[in-house]
């Protein structure tokens, strides 16, 4: 913070919200993401660290010329980071959150990729159905219960619609997963972040919808990565589990 304030009234501000539990990176304006700087928004979600898993899982699938989906991108970080490590891929973001979608296009704009705002993949032209090499998702995967017993960080200083995955905390996962063949090419992988005791259960909806799946594990960072995988005999079910 001190490095950051340019007054001493800054600073004391800054510490002041620190004391209230608002998030450093909120207090600060960016966050540290793979070795990348990444504008945050006060008031909209910040990176974790064990989401670099997810990155990595992405940039391992990507071919140079791959076309790329962040879904629930939030301030696009994931986006970012991919995109850094390969420009010749082609990105599309979206988010449902006004104020998330401004930071994601001002993160993303040295790269000239354009950030969606809607609802999952509404607001995504249809003309992208069936080219989505990799589709990557952070979405909210909070059980709604488990939100109260949250850090004070992401209680008050969160916004609820970026942490509540409904009930069991796969709800939005249910309707990625039942869209995401329609907009996958064959061959085309869905990455989902989940909590390690959701893997198995986020793995089985993936299958019920017609993806192939697998899940990998970070011990050191704590992440877990479901990937699930459109073949060609992959038949559009839209099952939930
Ligand atoms: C857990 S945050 C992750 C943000 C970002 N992907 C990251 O890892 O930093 C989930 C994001 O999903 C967005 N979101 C929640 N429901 C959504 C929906 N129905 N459609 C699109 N975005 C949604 C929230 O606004 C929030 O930015």
């Amino acid at each position: 913070m001190l490095a950051e304030a340019k007054t001493n009234s800054d600073l004391n501000r800054m510490i002041e919200a620190r004391t209230n539990g608002v998030p450093l990176e909120q207090i600060l304006g960016w966050a540290e993401f793979r070795g990348l700087r990444v504008e945050i928004t006060p008031g909209i979600f910040v990176p974790r660290y064990k989401t670099e898993f997810l990155v990595e899982q992405a940039i391992s699938l990507c071919e140079s010329d791959s076309a790329v989906l962040d879904l629930c991108c939030g301030s696009g970080a994931i986006g970012l980071a991919i995109i850094s490590n390969n420009p010749a891929i082609q990105l599309l973001a979206s988010d449902i959150d006004p104020l998330a979608v401004s930071c994601a296009a001002r993160n993303l704009a040295p790269f000239g990729v354009e950030v969606f705002e809607g609802d999952l993949f509404e607001p995504i032209s249809e003309k992208w159905k069936g080219r989505i090499n990799v589709l990557v998702a952070n979405a909210p995967y909070v059980p709604t219960e488990a939100i109260e017993v949250m850090p004070r960080e992401s209680r008050l200083y969160e916004p609820h619609i970026s942490l509540d995955g409904g009930y069991d905390g796969l709800e939005v996962h249910r309707r990625i997963a039942m869209a995401a063949p329609d907009w996958l090419t064959t061959g085309g992988h869905l990455l989902i972040e989940t909590g390690e005791n959701q893997g198995s259960k986020a793995a089985k909806i993936f299958s019920q919808n017609g993806l192939t799946s697998r899940i990998v594990h970070s011990e050191e960072l704590d992440a877990t990565v479901v990937i699930g995988t459109k073949f060609p005999s992959t038949v559009t079910t839209h099952s939930a589990v």
